[in-house]
């Protein structure tokens, strides 16, 4: 069954899914995404996604393609078109295409894309029992990582550079050597007193959806949360550490810059976290 992806008004065979040359996207990163998980069949936490990119296009002065109802048929389509039943969804939205200029085009219409694949749940599986390993990268991003632009590009190379050191993602981190966020996650600690830590969702990081609802189900689960800074160090001394994004849910981390985290092994909180994630997030059937 070929993949079958959505681009502006018509559902194409992924392989003839283009978007046109001067789309501000490919030339500006002028434009925003969301990433939702799909699970065992359902959307999880579409809501909260579609909030998110109403609040990134709003932020950036961006009209929506079309309604958010029709929106989130299209959506819903391409990922039952795909029969994805695990995996995820990719939601692109740019300011449409013009000739070439820095400023915005005058009555443009913005483009959307979405694209949908099968993604196999053993791998995560595998990677949550084992854990991943991290590194720590100076800050070198704009300012406003809490709008989810598709400008990337330092995500890419520290990632890239963490991959070189044979970790999974990478940590940046502030002028005072406080941890902001992952390349594509937000990153968590757990305390010796088994209280979970994670940055204040200001400018400085991306406000995760999935974040937002490991404090429903750490509240679920009896756990304190805190949100404020936390620095390399500490996480390094931390009982736990751990990061979570749509593609990994909460995932444990267990070692720093190559110093372990604790014994060194996924640590128990964040694997109740992991457990209890789908019986707490919105889960909305393709
Ligand atoms: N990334 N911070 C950054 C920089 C991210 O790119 C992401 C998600 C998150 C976590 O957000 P959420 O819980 O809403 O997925 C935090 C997606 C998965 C990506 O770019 O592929």
């Amino acid at each position: 069954m070929p993949r079958i992806s959505y681009v502006n008004g018509r559902y194409a065979p992924h392989a003839d899914a283009y978007v046109h040359i001067e789309d501000r996207g490919y030339q500006f990163a002028d434009a925003v995404y969301e990433v939702c998980e799909v699970a065992k069949g359902y959307i999880v936490d579409m809501a909260g996604h579609l909030d998110r990119l109403g609040r990134s296009l709003d932020e950036l002065r961006m009209a929506w393609p079309m309604s958010r109802a029709a929106f989130e048929i299209v959506v819903r389509e391409v990922v039952r078109r795909n029969r994805v039943m695990n995996g995820l969804v990719y939601i692109q939205v740019s300011r449409g295409v013009a000739p070439r200029d820095f400023l915005f085009p005058a009555g443009g219409r913005s483009s959307l894309v979405v694209t949908a694949r099968k993604v196999n749940p053993a791998i995560n599986a595998g990677k949550a029992e084992a854990g991943i390993k991290v590194i720590t990268v100076p800050e070198n991003r704009w300012d406003r990582v809490d709008i989810k632009t598709v400008g990337l590009l330092p995500n890419v190379l520290a990632k890239e550079q963490a991959k070189a050191a044979g970790a999974q993602e990478a940590w940046f981190v502030d002028a005072d050597g406080n941890v902001k966020e992952g390349g594509s996650s937000n990153a968590w600690i757990v305390t010796k007193d088994g209280v979970l830590v994670t940055r204040p969702a200001d400018h400085g990081i991306l406000r995760g959806i999935t974040r937002t609802t490991l404090f429903k189900v750490a509240a679920g689960l009896g756990l304190k949360v805190e949100e404020r800074y936390f620095s390399v160090q500490e996480a390094k001394e931390a009982r736990e550490a751990f990061i979570s994004s749509a593609t990994t849910i909460a995932m444990p981390v267990v070692a720093i810059d190559g110093a372990p985290i604790a014994n060194g092994h996924p640590g128990s909180v964040v694997l109740s976290l992991r457990q209890a994630f789908f019986d707490v997030a919105e889960k909305r059937p393709a």
